[in-house]
């Protein structure tokens, strides 16, 4: 449709249409205008997979057997495989199955920075740096809406914690807002070309993000040149004419009393009473009006040729499996126990809740309905087969409290009851409603059953770590201890055997310091979707060699992280993020602070080797920079495995204050076992850069520059050096 005949429409609508396009008229759409050949708008959730569906106006779900989907590897974890092909095709995927269950828009992916190991929502995000964010999300978008549906990505901007999510308020320097906050945005904009944004339930300076003048008419829309649907998030909407006058199109909102939402009748009625210009109010939903028009066009809404998506086929799995197995992270193998050998196991012990538990169904609004979750216990028995036994001991009690999103309050829903609470309980933990007796006594027999079944076994794998009492939308965590007593499991499990294989699913970081020092193989994996628990299996059997990368860095314990430290998270009614741009590696490395692993960690059951990094200038001017890195990569190792070669960039001499380094290129590579392959990057102008709030840009300063080739951050496997002129 062309832009004159989408003009010609808007200019055929009434007002009460046009309102009836802006805002929800059930949870999860709009309201079309048949006559005209509009349809509805509907979204869905979320991140992990196509949330079930819900009656328009209760949040009784539906219940019908057919809306059970691909459970996708969270977003941490697919951040973790540092692979831009396997962010597509889970992007790919999402979007097909929305398509398929007619949706028009999937609200995700989330990439809020994960500032502290402590939001409840990390697992959603990915990482803590706006470089690895940018290069995720920019496939996971276009992989998305390549079938015709659009992707939402949220939540914009600064929402870093879940307490008070609703009303807390955020105050950052323009430089940290700039070059940590809104890089993920921006690209997901410029460079993905997303077609939906969601707004930040808590405020900046003051202001609601979801109608913030300057977030969204002057960075958003100004500056980004952003003309896809900016969305708020459910029920973040609070001032009519701010919602009229600031970059928002429609609003969504948690009640069903869907006429009176800010921008329903309460719109209406301002324009009637002239409490705002008649013109300009006018004008100003056309705009966003034409926003949403302009989206359906290009979803092929308005003729006909549409996409009609699809469900999860054979590929789809196999795709799913390679990421839930390139997100699992090899933290430690000291004394080269992994992978276990499947020819001497006769009798396999795993303890450990969460070798049984299925996560899909907890976490908030990317809760799931999975069509399968194969759990570790699962997977470990599918890869041994039927000459092994597996004997499985809880070793910890984790009596199944329920959901909490579903059981915090009055209403039916607990998405209404976390926004009741102002949005986001100060840190509820479950461990605490359980009656702490009975908690106690069930650990202490769980634990002596998991010892003495240890005695005996060929080896003994421990699955523990968070679930979504913990990892959840709504609350976040008080500090990063491994719940339900497991760190005296661990501790004693370890001295009965000490080549106890420790394996933690979780979203975030926990405290490991307790048994660190005396585990020798140590695997992290994630709630890494419907494959894997299988994906963990072949990890630890050697099926599948690991190639999982950390994307945040695990601090020892919460205490060591910046926010944390100036006493700014969780916060009360403001949050100063006094750390600056001293987020995650950005801190601990510049400020020298031991981590427990860092920023960009993950080991191979292969070794490697980079060296002979080498860099030219190829072009130097004020505008544009380019500068062409090299270096050889080998595989030293007898297995066939895949790296993740980082650069980091470090100012010699800077103008400003700046990290000690910053992530600024990387690629997973895959080498043959005994393979050496040189590997060119390219870095530009945006990788020097730093944002000067004198002149309000992003400026390059003149002067030495060293390029870091690392295997994480904190271990540097080769220095170059490059001089700008300008
Ligand atoms: C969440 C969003 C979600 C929306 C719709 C909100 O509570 O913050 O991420 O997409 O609900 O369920």
């Amino acid at each position: 449709m062309t832009k004159e005949k989408i003009e010609k429409l808007i200019s055929q609508l009434t007002l009460q249409e046009k309102v009836g396009m802006i805002h929800g008229d059930g949870f999860f759409t709009t309201k079309g205008v048949e006559r005209l050949g509009i349809p509805p708008f509907k979204t869905s959730d979320g991140p992990r997979g196509v949330r079930k569906d819900f009656e328009n106006d209760t949040w009784k779900e539906i219940g019908l057997n057919c809306d059970d989907v691909s459970y996708l590897p969270c977003n941490a974890a697919l951040a973790a495989t540092w692979n831009r092909a396997l962010a597509y095709s889970t992007g790919k995927l999402l979007g097909k199955e929305a398509r398929g269950r007619g949706k028009d828009m999937i609200l995700a992916p989330g990439i809020n920075i994960m500032r502290t190991p402590l939001c409840g929502r990390n697992f959603e995000y990915m990482g803590e740096d706006p470089y690895l964010v940018s290069e995720m999300v920019v496939p996971i978008v276009q992989g998305i809406e390549e079938n015709d549906v659009s992707a939402c990505v949220k939540h914009f901007a600064v929402n870093n914690q879940e307490t008070r999510r609703l009303d807390v308020n955020v105050e950052v320097s323009e430089r940290a807002l700039r070059e940590i906050y809104l890089p993920g945005f921006e690209a997901a904009v410029r460079r993905g070309k997303v077609k939906g944004i969601m707004g930040a339930y808590n405020k900046l300076r003051g202001r609601h993000c979801c109608h913030h003048e300057y977030l969204l008419n002057e960075i958003l829309r100004k500056e980004w040149g952003f003309a896809g649907i900016m969305v708020s998030d459910w029920g973040g909407v609070h001032d009519t004419r701010e919602a009229l006058m600031n970059g928002i199109d429609m609003e969504m909102s948690v009640t069903n009393d869907f006429d009176a939402y800010f921008m329903a009748d309460p719109l209406i009625g301002m324009i009637e009473n002239g409490a705002v210009d008649r013109k300009t109010a006018l004008a100003k939903i056309d705009e966003k009006v034409r926003h949403i028009l302009n989206v359906m066009n290009r979803l092929h809404m308005l003729d006909g040729e549409r996409s009609a998506g699809g469900y999860n086929d054979y590929n789809d799995k196999a795709a799913l499996r390679q990421t839930a197995r390139e997100s699992v992270v090899l933290l430690k193998n000291d004394k080269e126990l992994l992978p276990l050998d499947k020819r001497k196991m006769k009798r396999l012990l795993v303890v450990g809740e969460n070798a049984n538990r299925k996560h899909a169904p907890g976490g908030g609004s990317a809760e799931i309905k999975a069509l399968y979750e194969i759990t570790p216990l699962m997977g470990i028995q599918m890869l041994l087969g039927g000459n092994t036994e597996v004997v499985y001991k809880p070793g910890y009690f984790n009596e199944d409290i329920g959901n909490i999103w579903a059981n915090t309050g009055d209403s039916e829903n607990g998405q209404v009851d976390s926004l009741n609470q102002s949005g986001g309980m100060t840190q509820a933990t479950p461990e605490l409603e359980i009656k702490e007796t009975h908690q106690m006594e069930m650990n202490e027999k769980y634990l002596q059953e998991a010892l003495e079944a240890a005695q005996d076994a060929d080896a003994v794998i421990f699955v523990g770590g968070l679930t979504h009492d913990y990892d959840t939308e709504g609350q976040d965590r008080t500090d990063m201890k491994l719940p339900y007593d497991q760190d005296r499991l661990i501790a004693e499990l370890l001295k009965v055997r000490p080549d106890t294989v420790v394996t933690l699913v979780a979203g975030s970081p926990v405290d490991m310091s307790a048994w660190i020092e005396d585990v020798n193989a140590l695997v992290f994996s994630w709630y890494a979707g419907m494959e894997g628990g299988i994906a963990l299996a072949e990890v630890l059997f050697g099926e599948f060699n690991p190639s999982g990368h950390l994307p945040e860095t695990f601090p020892v314990s919460e205490k060591d992280c910046p926010a944390v430290v100036l006493g700014e998270f969780p916060g009360e009614d403001n949050v100063n993020y006094g750390e600056d741009i001293y987020v995650g590696y950005r801190y601990y490395d510049t400020y020298d602070v031991e981590t427990a692993f860092p920023f960009g960690y993950g080991l191979s059951y292969t070794d490697f080797v980079m060296t002979g990094i080498r860099a030219e200038v190829i072009e130097d001017t004020a505008e544009s920079k380019e500068v062409k890195v090299r270096f050889d990569l080998s595989n030293i190792g007898d297995r066939a495995g895949a790296a993740v070669a980082q650069i980091y960039v470090a100012d010699k001499r800077p103008k400003v204050r700046k990290a000690a380094k910053e992530l600024k290129a990387f690629e997973k590579i895959y080498l043959e076992a005994g393979e050496t392959r040189e590997v060119t990057l390219m870095l530009e102008r945006e990788a020097f850069t730093y944002y000067d709030e004198a002149s309000h840009s992003f400026k390059v300063d003149a002067g030495s520059y060293m390029l870091l080739l690392a295997k994480n951050a904190e271990e540097i496997a080769d220095i170059t050096e490059i001089e700008f002129a300008v």
